[in-house]
């Protein structure tokens, strides 16, 4: 997306990276994603976050363009992770007056990522609640810690009520694609941020009585219609509570028996009237859509082969995965497969009794080797149990 106004005096400077392989190292994006920078030109001239290294030379393009001559005053930190913070150096040395912004925790981490001329006297710490005049233009400080690193601080902007949200109502892709904001930014918010709901909820409670025009994130497009839409999904989303009825059937399958009860168990649900039925294997799909459908429906099925007296290892990590990220209150069924030792189902089980409040369906199913038709009547049974409000 190319440098421009976003509102009165306020410019997008941000950076699209169309062809980097994986995000943060693991998360494949077809559709590339944004860094996104922003400048204020007031009395104060203020940069909000730089961008990534693969972004740099397209970024000090953008910023001086914008500048048009002028200097920098100002660089506020919302969040320090290399995604944005990797020119935080670039920009003190190119401007050895300007001050930095930001909050005591960015400033203890900052030294051990660059060496700053004159560290100590840019620094003006901010915390909650703080603000700062810039001229026409004044910005408050929401603190943010764990959304997603602990020195994360969210910025308001009062005239124009704007919201500089960091990670928080970013996603994946590039700003300017049609794509649907909520499918890559539930994939972004449960991969990246999920793990912190609780801090989510706080931010959000301390930012709803805030007049919101506009959300800048710092991944994916600016948001300004529809203001309460996203909000009302991201407070779901970290209450943990699901976003749509349904059923999730993730299964792992070394020889395509287990695949086989997997997929019958989703014909019966379908038959029985169950309208959302979603599977997915493990071994060939992309983790980040499973975990994201996890957390999307209410209900959720794991289906895996035993191996090496444990369970099929795309499901263990899998459900390693979900544990990680705080996965909680959903129902489960279980089906297993073995040969002549199942163990699928006690592996599985294990890491879902770590998690809070799961509640495990009744009928565990064990095959054997290939689905028979006692196995069938027990995926019927399980179906209803499923489907029992
Ligand atoms: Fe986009 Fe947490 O970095």
């Amino acid at each position: 997306m190319a440098k421009h106004e976003i509102a009165n005096s306020i410019y997008y400077i941000g950076v699209n990276d169309k062809d980097i392989d994986l995000f943060e190292g693991q998360y494949v994006v077809p559709n590339g994603v944004s860094y996104n920078s922003y400048l204020l030109k007031d009395d104060m001239n203020v940069v909000l976050d730089t961008v990534d290294k693969r972004g740099t030379e397209q970024w000090v393009k953008n910023l001086e363009e914008a500048l048009d001559g002028e200097k920098v005053d100002y660089l506020i930190i919302t969040h320090l992770e290399p995604d944005h913070g990797y020119n935080i150096e670039l920009l003190c040395k190119k401007f050895p007056k300007m001050r930095i912004i930001a909050t005591q925790k960015a400033f203890d981490i900052i030294p051990q990522f660059f060496d700053i001329p004159n560290f100590e006297k840019r620094k003006i710490v901010i915390g909650d609640g703080g603000y700062i005049d810039m001229g026409k233009h004044t910005f408050r400080f929401i603190s943010a810690p764990m959304v997603h690193w602990p020195e994360v601080i969210f910025a308001y902007e009062n005239t124009e009520g704007i919201l500089f949200s960091a990670d928080a109502f970013g996603r994946f892709g590039l700003p300017e694609t049609k794509e649907n904001w909520i499918d890559e930014a539930r994939r972004y918010y449960f991969n990246i941020v999920g793990k912190y709901g609780l801090q989510v909820q706080n931010v959000l409670k301390k930012a709803s009585h805030l007049k919101i025009n506009k959300i800048c994130p710092l991944h994916g497009p600016i948001l300004d219609k529809d203001i309460e839409y996203y909000i009302e999904k991201y407070s779901t989303w970290c209450s943990y509570k699901p976003e749509d009825e349904g059923v999730f059937i993730a299964y792992a399958s070394i020889h395509g028996n287990t695949a086989d009860s997997a997929k019958k168990l989703g014909e019966i649900l379908k038959e029985n009237g169950e309208e959302n039925v979603v599977l997915m294997d493990l071994a060939r799909s992309d983790i980040s859509i499973a975990i994201e459908n996890a957390f999307r429906y209410s209900k959720l099925v794991l289906a895996a082969s035993s191996y090496n007296a444990g369970v099929f290892p795309p499901m263990e990590h899998f459900l390693n995965e979900l544990k990680g990220k705080n996965y909680q209150h959903r129902k489960v069924g279980i089906i297993e497969n073995g040969t002549w030792a199942p163990s699928a189902g006690n592996s599985m089980l294990k890491i879902v009794e770590e998690m809070k409040n799961m509640k495990v369906c009744t009928n565990k199913i064990t095959i054997k080797s290939k689905m028979n038709e006692e196995n069938v009547k027990q995926l019927g049974k399980l179906a209803k149990e499923l489907m029992k409000a």
